[in-house]
């Protein structure tokens, strides 16, 4: 059995942690934390998430270094802000556990990018070096062996998943474009005004164009420089689950509907939770919601020089904790699918 803790478990993505390890035939819940900050009482685990039903497990306590490694975890999942992350990922490491963080504290490889798209000096900048970014499908053996798992953000785990495929195939000087929405839980549990049901209900729009922290990641996961021509657009969609990407790419020589499902093919053949579906079949939010799935679709326009890619999936699920259980998977060496499928 793996020894798993979560940090953060009252949170949105904490609690579907909750819900898939404990489920998971090879893995025990040894702790799980809020922050404390609100209410210091412990929470009874199967009130943390409404599919934990009658399942037992630890009372979510207030957070506690000392009570975390008392539980002796095999690894310590970081559902927590970014800043929390990179400040407890370093003592987690010390004391002997694995660490996979779903925040962004550990998904640059540049310590200078972290006051500029995250707003603080990065703490351990030695780690961003050792950290495996565990985008599981183009993770190889460095992910068994890693201490350290960077769970990639939500946004770039649809952009990344449906481009990098077709990299090869794009022209260099046209820009990618790419429109996301995201359902709210993304943001976390927020009581900010722009969050509230008033605001949302009946209402659709862009935000953080050129400044979200999700893009720095895409263009390091794609290996574009900082010039490259690459516009991403995050827009807020008034559902509470689902992230769907559309991209619009442009490719060097024409491309037909065979060329595409070609290059698709061999990455994704033998993928569990990423489902590449047929020429022209393009996903839906309603096809990956409530699954640990990413699907991809692609349609080429008309002369062959433009295409359209669309990728779906849960944010709360492979957008963040499904995923993180996959790598837990790939990091133990269970099986890939072991508690998700
Ligand atoms: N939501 C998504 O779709 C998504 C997807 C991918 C990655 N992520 C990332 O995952 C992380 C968690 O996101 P979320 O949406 O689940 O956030 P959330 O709903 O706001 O939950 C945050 C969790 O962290 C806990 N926490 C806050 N400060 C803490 C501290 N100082 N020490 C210990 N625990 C602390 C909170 O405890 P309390 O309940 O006591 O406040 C809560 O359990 C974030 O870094 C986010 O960027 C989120």
């Amino acid at each position: 059995m793996t020894r798993a803790a979560v940090v953060g478990a009252t949170g949105y993505s904490g609690a579907e942690l909750c819900a898939l390890l404990s489920r998971h035939p090879h893995a025990e819940i040894v702790s799980v934390f809020s922050s404390g900050k609100k209410d210091a009482r412990p929470i009874p685990f199967e009130r943390l998430h409404p599919l934990l039903g009658r399942a037992s497990g630890p009372e979510a306590e207030p957070f506690s270094e000392k009570r975390l490694e008392a539980s002796r975890p095999d690894v310590v999942f970081l559902a927590t802000p970014n800043e929390t992350s990179a400040e407890l990922a370093p003592k987690i490491l010390e004391f002997g556990a694995k660490v996979i963080d779903i925040s962004g504290a550990f998904r640059l490889r540049d310590a200078a990018a972290y006051p500029k798209w995250y707003g603080f000096e990065h703490p351990a900048p030695k780690l961003l070096a050792e950290a495996v970014y565990g985008l599981t499908e183009w993770c190889g053996a460095e992910l068994p062996g890693a201490r350290l798992v960077a769970n990639p953000g939500c946004y770039p785990t649809s952009v990344l998943l449906a481009l990098k495929p077709v990299l090869p195939l794009l022209a260099k000087e046209q820009p990618v474009i790419c429109d996301s929405v995201s359902g709210v839980s993304g943001a976390g549990k927020k009581s900010d005004v722009a969050y509230s049901f008033s605001e949302l209900d009946g209402n659709f729009k862009a935000y953080a164009v050129g400044v979200h922290r999700h893009e720095p990641e895409m263009r390091q996961g794609l290996g574009l420089p900082e010039d490259a021509p690459f516009v991403f657009v995050p827009h807020l969609l008034p559902v509470v689950r689902g992230l769907l990407s559309t991209l619009h790419v442009s490719f060097e020589e024409p491309q037909t509907k065979e060329t595409l499902a070609a290059a698709y093919a061999k990455p994704y053949e033998k993928t569990p939770f990423v489902r590449v579906r047929a020429p022209g079949e393009l996903p839906e939010l309603r096809d990956v919601v409530g699954t640990p799935r990413a699907e991809i679709g692609f349609a080429v326009l008309p002369g062959g020089r433009r295409g359209v890619l669309v990728s779906a999936l849960d944010n709360l699920l492979k957008g963040a904790a499904s995923s993180a259980v996959q790598n837990m998977n790939r990091l133990f060496r269970h099986p890939e699918t072991e508690g998700l499928a």
